[in-house]
């Protein structure tokens, strides 16, 4: 690329077949040496490094000013190109052929002390984050930045030929229950009121469906107020997709289309199609997870049949209180460390087992303090079943269906960690999961909930379950779409009828009020002819992570909060002027940083 302005050519761009033009560049000093006198710096740009040399004898007044820049100096140069001393060329840089021999150079900026070397890995993130504007200068975010471009272009260009439009959906909306603690914003014109920033599009996506829109996307900004990890920010982007008169099938090859699409402009891969599909019972009594990683085995093995009538009292305990028995076989774990041994178990009893039975294969010899209440029939079935060989370790969970195979499905991916059984890094597995719950009772609020949200439709078949009270049972028309064992969309068939939309806010406990004044538009919308609709949302910052081959969302976002919600280069969330506060009307509660102690006078009015 030629440029005008303060450059002819960025600094990835000079070969050999360039050598004797002469040409400016301009950008950041990367590194400089001294080599006796003569200055060789790097000089970069976004595009990359340019070797530049100040020579005494080609200029002895530059090669003299040459000794005060410093790393991060922004400069420009005019020189001549000139190729690299035989033996000096650097073949891993494609401009290692040549060097610039300035006769000219402006220092058009200087840089004071670094807070770090952008060079060199660093692992404080803290300081990275306060410093983000100048940590974005590092090559592998720059990168990540530009991939990121790669995939919302390719998402836009993508739906675009499918006949899909952009629509915009307001940031001040209204607070509703998608799962998550909403951002409040107070309202300043109507006292005492507050819009919610949106934790999703949903209601407004669906309304434009309501509006005849039929195919609509929005690269959409999300907000939820949650316990923050590697791939939870406070606020993030989803690609956030709608559409009438489909069927779950429609979405699926709508979306497996769309990633396609989407590895190839990003990864120039072609990824294998159709996807996989699994129901959420096969996932998670297989995977013992919603979101399985396929890229190992150590699948859970069930053991029911072959315990009913065991003698060991765990085992037997748990079947006859209708639960299950599970097992993994860790294929040669059997010597793993006492530390690793006590990590697994910890994991256990966090998920809520009551216990983490396991036989350890050694010298030929199950070494374990159950296999003494076995039977021979309950060994055999073992060792077929789970393939038990020497120095395998087996685990074991006997509980409720749900326990126990969370219980070995988070067992499983910290074996595979601990024995680093992902080797192949560009293998790719997307499934779909199908089938999921509506509802799921929450103990603590004894009430049910919608597992994904109040809008998801109820498969057809499992409706009449729904008059029955039979919640449990009843399976949505929902599905999950995963890559290498993380969540990366969700979506659904809507209801779109307004009786069965109220019928579902009935059962999610809301009253009879609380329907009209939290959904009295969705329901009255409903009723003007609503066509059947579905859609699909993925999480942009988890699908580009994956792109990316990151681990952290944090990495493919230009300015991301800490994991504990900050923004430590502008220091948000912070203190605001008390005259914002009296405009809002909002007083702050004692114990709260700013609010005035029982002690103090209040602030002047
Ligand atoms: P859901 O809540 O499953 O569905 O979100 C869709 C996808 O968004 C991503 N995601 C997140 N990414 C980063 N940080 C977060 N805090 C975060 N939360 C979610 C995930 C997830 O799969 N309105 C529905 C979609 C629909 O029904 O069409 C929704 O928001 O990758
Ligand atoms: P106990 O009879 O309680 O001493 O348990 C015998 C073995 O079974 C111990 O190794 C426990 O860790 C294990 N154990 C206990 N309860 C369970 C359970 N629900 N699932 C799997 N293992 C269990």
């Amino acid at each position: 690329m030629t440029t005008h302005g303060y450059r002819t050519h960025d600094c990835n761009y000079l070969r050999k077949i360039d050598i004797g033009k002469t040409v400016t560049l301009a950008g950041w000093v990367n590194v400089t040496r001294d080599h006796g006198g003569v200055i060789f710096i790097d000089l970069r740009d976004r595009e990359g490094l340019t070797q530049v040399v100040f020579r005494p004898e080609e200029s002895a007044e530059l090669a003299k000013r040459s000794h005060s820049l410093r790393s991060e100096d922004v400069i420009q140069v005019t020189g001549r190109v000139a190729p690299r001393l035989p033996g000096t060329e650097n073949p891993k840089l494609p401009t290692g052929d040549i060097e610039v021999l300035p006769s000219e150079m402006s220092i058009l900026n200087k840089a004071h002390d670094l807070p770090f070397q952008i060079d060199t890995d660093i692992h404080n993130e803290d300081l990275r984050l306060t410093y983000r504007y100048f940590d974005l200068r590092r090559p592998q975010l720059a990168r990540n930045l530009r991939m990121r471009h790669a995939v919302t272009k390719a998402t836009r260009d993508y739906l675009d030929s499918q006949g899909f439009i952009e629509v915009e959906t307001p940031i001040l909306s209204k607070s509703t229950p998608e799962g998550a603690r909403d951002f409040l914003v107070p309202s300043r014109l109507t006292p005492g009121k507050f819009y919610a920033l949106p934790q999703a599009p949903q209601q407004y996506k669906q309304l434009l469906m309501v509006g005849g829109v039929e195919k609509y996307f929005q690269i959409a900004k999300c907000f939820r107020d949650e316990d923050l990890r590697a791939d939870r920010q406070p606020e993030f982007t989803q690609i956030d997709i709608e559409a009438s008169f489909v069927r779950p099938e429609d979405i699926y090859a709508l979306t497996e289309g769309m990633l396609a699409a989407i590895f190839k402009a990003a990864r120039k891969i072609d990824i294998k199609l159709p996807f996989d599909r699994l129901t959420y019972r096969e996932a998670v009594g297989k995977y013992g997870s919603d979101k399985p990683d396929r890229r190992f085995g150590m699948e859970l093995v069930d053991l029911g049949e072959d315990f009913r009538a065991s003698s060991f009292k765990v085992f037997r305990g748990a079947l006859d209180a209708g639960g299950v028995v599970k097992a993994i076989n860790a294929k040669s774990f059997a010597l793993l460390t006492i530390g690793q041994s006590d990590e697994l178990t910890e994991i256990a009893k966090t998920f809520g087992a009551k216990g983490l039975a396991f036989i350890k294969v050694e010298g030929g010899e199950w070494k374990s303090p159950i296999v003494k209440f076995f039977s021979d029939a309950e060994k055999n079935a073992l060792k077929t079943k789970l393939n038990v060989e020497e120095g395998d370790l087996i685990l074991f969970a006997a509980d409720k269906w749900e326990v126990a195979t969370e219980v070995l499905g988070r067992i499983r991916l910290r074996i595979a960690e601990m024995q680093k059984l992902i080797v192949d890094l560009t293998k790719l597995d997307f499934l779909w999961v199908t089938d999921f719950p509506l509802l799921q009772f929450s103990a603590e609020e004894n009430k049910w909930n919608a597992v994904h949200h109040p809008f998801t439709r109820p498969k057809a078949e499992d409706v009449a379950l729904l008059d029955e009270e039979k919640f449990s049972e009843v399976r949505a028309e929902a599905y999950d779409v995963v890559l290498n064992g993380v969540e990366i969309g969700g979506g659904s068939i809507r209801i779109h009828e307004p009786d069965l939309q109220d019928k579902m806010f009935g059962v999610l406990g809301i009253s009879p009020q609380d329907r009209q004044s939290m959904f009295g538009h969705l329901l009255r919308a409903f009723q003007l002819g609503a066509p059947p609709h579905g859609g699909i949302a993925m999480g942009l910052d988890r699908l580009v992570m994956l792109v990316c081959g990151e681990e952290s969302i944090r990495d493919v976002m230009a300015f991301p909060k800490n994991n504990r919600g900050m923004d430590l280069m502008s220091q948000s969330p912070a203190d605001v002027d008390p005259r914002q506060l009296r405009d809002l009307g909002i007083k702050l509660a004692a114990g709260d940083a700013r609010a005035p102690s029982g002690k103090e006078s209040p602030p002047k009015k």
